[in-house]
């Protein structure tokens, strides 16, 4: 889910798995299909929260916080419903996220120096709205006088909260792990590798 240009999909197709993909973004599809490999992997355009390949799958994903482009808690639980209804009974759904960081905000706010160097700078400016749970950023690049700005907006979701999701969507979480190197979670963790399998799965 969130297939974009197939950081991930084209190398796990490369191993000779069959890789499907969902995306909302042309121009990121459309460089999927430019690299090699990538004509040879299926696209549905659409939200990932409601749309989707017929499957049934073994693996379902989404890396790279792609999960909280999702901006609304209510699109998040369908998207999980979604999954659910397309993987076989052993089959699972993975996400990859970070473990939402708020003291990093003050005042709900935050500014930090991405990069700093002699002619050029980037700075990454964000809002949290913590009943929404959403952070809106602008990462903003100055250099040779000129200034680019790149705006990031997401829903964050704790992982219980993702358990939860879960549990509505007939699924339970399998395991978890701080990276894709399968270290272990704890309070310590930036980041999360959670794996959800369906409630009938014999996993
Ligand atoms: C940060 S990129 C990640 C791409 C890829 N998974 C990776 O790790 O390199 C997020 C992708 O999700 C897509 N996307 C964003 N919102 C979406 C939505 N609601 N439904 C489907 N795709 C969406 C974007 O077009 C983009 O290709």
């Amino acid at each position: 889910m969130g297939i974009g240009t197939g950081r991930f999909a084209l190398s796990l197709a490369a191993t000779g798995v069959a890789v499907e993909g969902i995306d909302a973004s042309e121009s990121m599809v459309a460089k999927l299909w430019e690299k090699p490999g990538g004509a040879d992997i299926p696209v549905t355009m659409g939200d990932f929260a409601d749309v989707g390949r017929p499957g049934p799958f073994d693996l379902v994903f989404v890396v790279f916080n792609t999960f909280y482009v999702l901006l609304e808690q209510a699109a998040q639980v369908r998207c999980f419903g979604n999954v659910a209804k397309r993987l076989k009974p052993d089959g699972a759904f993975v996400i990859e996220a970070f473990v939402p960081d708020l003291t990093r905000f003050q005042r709900n706010q935050s500014i930090s120096v991405v990069w700093l160097d002699v002619d050029r700078a980037s700075l990454d400016l964000s809002r949290h709205d913590p009943v929404a749970q959403q952070v809106t950023s602008q990462v903003v690049y100055l250099s040779d006088g000129s200034i680019d700005m790149r705006p990031i907006k997401l829903r964050y979701a704790w992982p219980s909260e993702l358990d939860l999701m879960a549990q509505l969507a007939g699924m339970r979480l399998h395991a978890r792990w701080s990276n894709w190197s399968r270290s272990p979670f704890d309070a310590s963790s930036a980041n999360h590798v959670s794996v959800y399998v369906r409630n009938d799965s014999t996993a």
